[in-house]
């Protein structure tokens, strides 16, 4: 999608003295059949440019497989639209010399606020049918702390989502409701291979939704 220069300028000023890097806007059609929002980009999306194009972005794309989508029918976002690392210092194994790294990291509250009028603008402009958090970043983002992805996972949610407010500094709600079905975060499989008949059961609730 192609932003107000004005509205990036402004997420930029908001985002100063964050450990963020590169900008990876969202992608996909207006009024999509499915809207996914994650959590941040990573290094190889920040390269490209293109959202979910790394590990976590094969396994989602063998979801929408699993429902008939393609990609280019889905508007792919996420809460904060910049690369958040830390920086390590660690001694290189193979030549033994002390070494910066600095590898991704999940957005803390204070960045993903920082990235708010992104969100909001695209979720108006783009004014999706249906909207799939992955992860817990990208639920309580739209829902808030009191839903976790643990117990709300495959669940129908038809409620008001937040927005900043006229403040800047702050949410507060829709007047609108949204249909949102929290997901897993695809690569949460990597680290617990357990979670994937959830996965897919959850994304069974996504296929009857968009029939
Ligand atoms: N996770 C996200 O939320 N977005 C990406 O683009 C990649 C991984």
């Amino acid at each position: 999608m192609n932003y107000p220069d004005s509205l990036v300028a402004d997420v930029f000023q908001r985002s100063v003295g964050f450990k963020l890097e590169g900008f990876v806007p969202g992608q996909g059609p207006l009024q999509p059949k499915l809207m996914i929002v994650g959590e941040a980009p990573g290094r190889k999306e920040i390269t490209n440019f293109i959202p979910f194009s790394g590990q976590a972005g094969v396994e989602l794309m063998k979801c929408f497989d699993s429902v008939g989508l393609t990609r280019e029918e889905v508007y792919i976002t996420s809460a904060v639209r910049s690369r958040p690392f830390s920086v390590k210092e660690r001694k290189n194994k193979r030549t033994g010399e002390e070494e910066i790294v600095t590898p991704n990291r999940t957005p803390n509250k204070k960045e993903v606020l920082a990235h708010a009028p992104i969100l909001d603008y695209e979720i108006k402009k783009v004014a999706p049918r249906l909207i799939a958090t992955v992860g817990n970043i990208g639920l309580q983002r739209l829902l808030g702390p009191k839903y976790v992805i643990t117990s709300a996972h495959g669940k129908i949610i038809q409620h008001p989502i937040l927005q900043l407010d006229a403040g800047q500094e702050k949410y507060s709600w829709t007047k609108n409701s949204y249909t949102i079905v929290p997901l897993f975060h695809p690569a949460a499989v990597f680290y617990n291979r357990k979670l994937q008949p959830l996965i897919e059961e959850d994304w069974r609730v996504i296929g009857t939704l968009l029939q």
